[in-house]
Parts: C-alpha cells; sequence; structure tokens
C-alpha cells in the first residue's frame, strides 16, 4: 500500500473511534473523512482540528500499555502549540507547561503538542539532572551522560554536582539547536528525608517534582508528533526504587543500607530489599510533606483496577504491558501482578523515538 493510502487507512480508523466517543453524528463521521481524504491527496497529509487533538492524546495516553496512571486519562490538558515558529515561541511552551504542570506541587498532568515536522527535543525529559564521567567515578545521573556532553560542547556548563538540572535542548527546522537553563523558580525539587530514619536525611539527596516525557512521538491518526512533551505525577517506587537505587543510575542501596544500620555482608539479612523499601517510604513521605502530588504504588495499583472496570463498562479492552504495570517493589501485593494482558499496540499511542 502506498504512503498516502496508508495514511488514509489510519486517519479514518481513528476519525472513527474518536467521533463515536465524541457523540458526533455519522453524518460528521463521514465527511471529516471525505475532506481528509481529499487533504491527503493534494497536500499528501491532513491537518487535526483542536478537538481531535484534544481527544487523540487522551486516547494515547489511554493506550499507554506500560502506564499504571491511565483512570486519569481524560483529565489530561492538551496544550496546541503547532503554530509555535521561532525560539522563542517554543521555549515559552516549554516553560509555560513546566509551571502549568507542576502547579506548585498539585500536579496536573498536560502535553503540550508542537508542528509534527518542524521541532526535536534532545531531552529525554524536560527536567533531568545531568550525569559526569569524572576520574573518581560519575557525578549525577549516569543516565545523562550523553545528553550531558552534548550540552557541553554547546557552551553549557554544569556546577558538577549530583543534581544539576539540565537546559532545554530543541532545535527548529535545520537550524542548529539551541540551550536554554530553566529558571530555577520553576525547577520544584523535594529534599529527601525519612520519618524514622534521620541518617537518610544526611544523604542530602532530592528529586525533581514533574516527570516530563519528551523524547517520545505522539501518534494519531497515521499523524507523528516528534515534539510532544507530557507528563503525569510520579511513583515512588520510580524514584525510590529506579532512579536512585538502579546500580546504573544513582546506586545508593549501599549508602541507605548503612544510614538505617544494615548489615550488608550477607544477601540473606535482605539489605538491599529492606533498603529499597525505607528508600521508597522516604520518596513517598518527602513529597507529602512539600505538598507534591506522588502515588504509592498500592494506590496505584487500586486506580488502575478501577481503569479497567470503567474501560470494560464502555466496551473498550484493556492493553497492557505485564513487566512494566508490575511494580518493582512488592509486585505479588498488586492486582495486576497476578493477571496477564494484551501487549497488542492500540492507536493512537506514544512510541519510542528512533
Ligand atoms: N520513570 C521515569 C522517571 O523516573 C518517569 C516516567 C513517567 N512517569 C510518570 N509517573 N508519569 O523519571
Amino acid at each position: 500500500m502506498d504512503r498516502k493510502n496508508k495514511l488514509l487507512e489510519a486517519a479514518s480508523a481513528f476519525i472513527k473511534t474518536c467521533y463515536q466517543e465524541l457523540e458526533k453524528t455519522p453524518h460528521e463521521t463521514k465527511s471529516r473523512i471525505e475532506s481528509i481524504k481529499m487533504d491527503i491527496q493534494s497536500s499528501g497529509s491532513y491537518v487535526h482540528t483542536k478537538e481531535e487533538l484534544d481527544h487523540g492524546a487522551k486516547m494515547a495516553w489511554r493506550n499507554s500499555n506500560r502506564c499504571i496512571g491511565r483512570l486519569f486519562w481524560a483529565s489530561l490538558q492538551v496544550f496546541d502549540r503547532r503554530e509555535d515558529r521561532t525560539e522563542e515561541e517554543v521555549l515559552k511552551s516549554l516553560l509555560f507547561h513546566i509551571e502549568y504542570a507542576t502547579n506548585n506541587g498539585r500536579i496536573r498532568p498536560v502535553i503540550s503538542v508542537f508542528n509534527e515536522t518542524n521541532i526535536i527535543i534532545y531531552n529525554h525529559q524536560l527536567i533531568r539532572y545531568a550525569g559526569y564521567e569524572t576520574s573518581n567515578g560519575i557525578i549525577g545521573d549516569p543516565a545523562a551522560i550523553e545528553l550531558t556532553k552534548k550540552c557541553e560542547e554547546m557552551g553549557w556548563k554544569g556546577e558538577g554536582t549530583n543534581f544539576d538540572v539540565l537546559p532545554l535542548v530543541f532545535q527548529i527546522g535545520n537550524a542548529p539547536p539551541v540551550w536554554h537553563q530553566i529558571p530555577n523558580e520553576l525547577v520544584k525539587e523535594i529534599p529527601i528525608s525519612h520519618p524514622d530514619y534521620k541518617a537518610i536525611n544526611k544523604l542530602n539527596l532530592k528529586w525533581y517534582a514533574v516527570p516530563i516525557i519528551s523524547d517520545m512521538i505522539l501518534e494519531i491518526g497515521g499523524i507523528h508528533y516528534q515534539a510532544a512533551p507530557f507528563n503525569g505525577w510520579y511513583m515512588g517506587t520510580e524514584i525510590g526504587v529506579s532512579n536512585l537505587a538502579d546500580e546504573k543510575r544513582y546506586n545508593l542501596l549501599k549508602k541507605t543500607a548503612a544510614a538505617i544500620g544494615l548489615n550488608t555482608q550477607r544477601n540473606s539479612t535482605l539489605w538491599k530489599d529492606r533498603a529499597l523499601v525505607e528508600l521508597t517510604a522516604a520518596v513517598l513521605h518527602s513529597y507529602r510533606k512539600e505538598g507534591v502530588s506522588i502515588v504509592d504504588h498500592h494506590t496505584a495499583d487500586a486506580q488502575f483496577h478501577t481503569f479497567e472496570k470503567t474501560e470494560a463498562a464502555n466496551n473498550r479492552k484493556v492493553t497492557g504491558d505485564w513487566k512494566w504495570l508490575i511494580p518493582p517493589l512488592s509486585p505479588s501485593t498488586t492486582h495486576v501482578f497476578h493477571k496477564s494482558y494484551d501487549n497488542t499496540r492500540l492507536s493512537p499511542n506514544f512510541l519510542k523515538s528512533p
């Protein structure tokens, strides 16, 4: 099938589902598909209406097989930034996204959708810490070493701490990429403390409030939006079990175990497991104390259960990626662990960028 026919097929499938969910008439659906057909024939593409973009982005979240937070898909706020052309406009929209989503801690799920061909964001998340390879080992987040190097090549210089926020790096059209430091007052960060183990506070850890994924492609009806950063709020284990604990990330289990006085000589003391629990408990405690939205994995699992029921009530099948849905801490205490999921990728969706 040639490219135009493929696009028309994807577009029609999307319009049918989308218009049905928006309770449009069969006539509206038919005439919209006709007009898309003419657009594709004459120009090779078509342009989503604001309403289609809005609902399509929500559907993409609803179809995200790896996400346990999908109960809230319909509350996603969609900012249409397809008109942004200049560096100033894009920067303003990205900073606005950060501020609006952060909302002083009461985090709002947001997506900003930019022109589908023109803009490339280099950041994995809009807010993320730099990683430096030094002769004394890695400082900061090892997962960010590559982007950090690129930023340095472009003339950016971090302070060299474990928690330097990387600048926004993006490119418009064929122009060279540019970087802009995010103003400090827009980056909400949470110092990590433990309600019982005060020695954990001395590790001087912190994390940022809002995870804004910015390297995935939003696909709606065959159109691929390359720049469409989106966010929800954190689940505690993402920080406590993965970001701070993974050997390939901040690798802090040994230090945490020492802080809570565990014997790390023998595996069978389960010091790693106990350190994971206390680190995640500290994360949840700290975010709550600072008034920043976060969810624990038990509550998230219950919310996902509700999502499955509301989807069934709407005659939709829930697809999912089991190994991503289960939390990395005590998975067998959640209902998702005891089920299996069909990992078919529905459209609209978010795709990994190449
Ligand atoms: N796991 C990623 C991180 O730790 C964030 C992925 C998106 N998470 C979310 N809760 N929306 O930074």
